[in-house]
């Protein structure tokens, strides 16, 4: 196992945004949704939360924008704690989208429904409508007149999106943002979450199962098991190590499983994250 994947401790990082100490969360119900979880965002980073069903992804980013609160363990955002008097203005800069599209959109139509944030934010009713114009454009939907409940499972994700982007948000936290779209849809998004980071300085933190995706995106990957963040680091590091991998009940990135069986392995050549950087090492 690499030297560098483990290191969990829960000391904060001067340089981080978001800092989940030590944090559980039990639901009415008896269950635990997150179990001593330590998790960390830094600033222009893309990170990955990967993890079988149930592992706690989606409970751990309701907290970061305070839709949950811990029973044990704290949260800062931006150097708040979250509490009461804080959560309104955390939720600010924290946007997220969430897993179930449909729990987000609620207005009669496409264009209210991405208005309605930035109104919520005070902005005047021209600069919301810029907003969402800007927003709807920016995921390539155009059918801004269109009731939101009769949209297909894709089209609702993408306006679930355009919500949380109509609000610029400082961290963009987006639950398994491509399980429902066509590969185009699904490489406009990734290409969307690059430029956050890359035009806007905006660090993007992903739920998702997909470990081809958590390859081409990631600049930081933490697993998720059992309600906390077992392993993190590189991508290069983590998404290379099979044996961390399966005992999360996750598989290798088809690139890594193609590099490592084909016998790519050789000194001073950098593992690949993506099928561009592959080929010309097949070739
Ligand atoms: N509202 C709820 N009431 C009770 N238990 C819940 C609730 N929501 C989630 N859980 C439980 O909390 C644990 C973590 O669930 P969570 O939804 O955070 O997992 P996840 O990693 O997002 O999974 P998935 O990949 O399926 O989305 C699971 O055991 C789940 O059954
Ligand atoms: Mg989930």
């Amino acid at each position: 196992m690499e030297s560098d994947i483990h290191h969990l401790a829960g000391a904060e990082r001067e340089d981080a945004i978001v800092h989940v100490d030590c944090v559980s969360h039990r639901y009415p119900d008896g269950t635990e949704g997150i179990h001593n979880m330590c998790f960390s965002v830094y600033p222009k980073e893309i990170v990955t939360l990967c993890g079988p069903n149930g592992a706690g992804k989606s409970t751990l980013i309701e907290h970061i924008n305070g839709l949950m609160m811990p029973d044990k363990g704290r949260i800062r955002v931006f150097g708040m704690d979250i509490d009461k008097k804080n959560v309104s203005a955390i939720r600010k800069l924290v946007g997220l989208v969430f897993q179930d599209a449909d729990s987000q959109l609620f207005s009669p139509t496409v264009m209210d429904d991405v208005m309605f944030g930035p109104l919520n934010l005070g902005l005047t009713v021209e600069e919301a409508r810029k907003r969402a114009e800007w927003a709807l454009d920016v995921v390539g939907m155009k059918e801004t007149n269109k009731i939101p409940h009769y949209l297909s499972g894709g089209q609702k994700r993408l306006v679930a999106i355009a919500g949380i982007l109509a609000m610029k948000p400082q961290i963009l936290v987006v639950d398994e943002p491509t399980g429902d779209l066509d590969p185009s849809n699904a490489k406009r998004i990734e290409d969307i979450l690059r430029s956050l980071r890359d035009e806007h300085g905006i660090s993007v933190v992903i739920a998702l199962h997909d470990m081809d995706m958590a390859a081409r995106l990631a600049d930081r990957v933490c697993i998720v098991r059992g309600g906390s963040v077992i392993a993190e680091g590189k991508p290069e590091d983590i998404l290379y190590d099979e044996r961390l991998l399966q005992s999360a009940g996750l598989e290798m990135p088809m690139v890594a499983k193609l590099f490592t069986d084909l016998g790519l392995k050789s000194k001073g050549v950098k593992r690949p994250l993506s099928l561009e950087q592959l080929i010309p090492l097949i070739k």
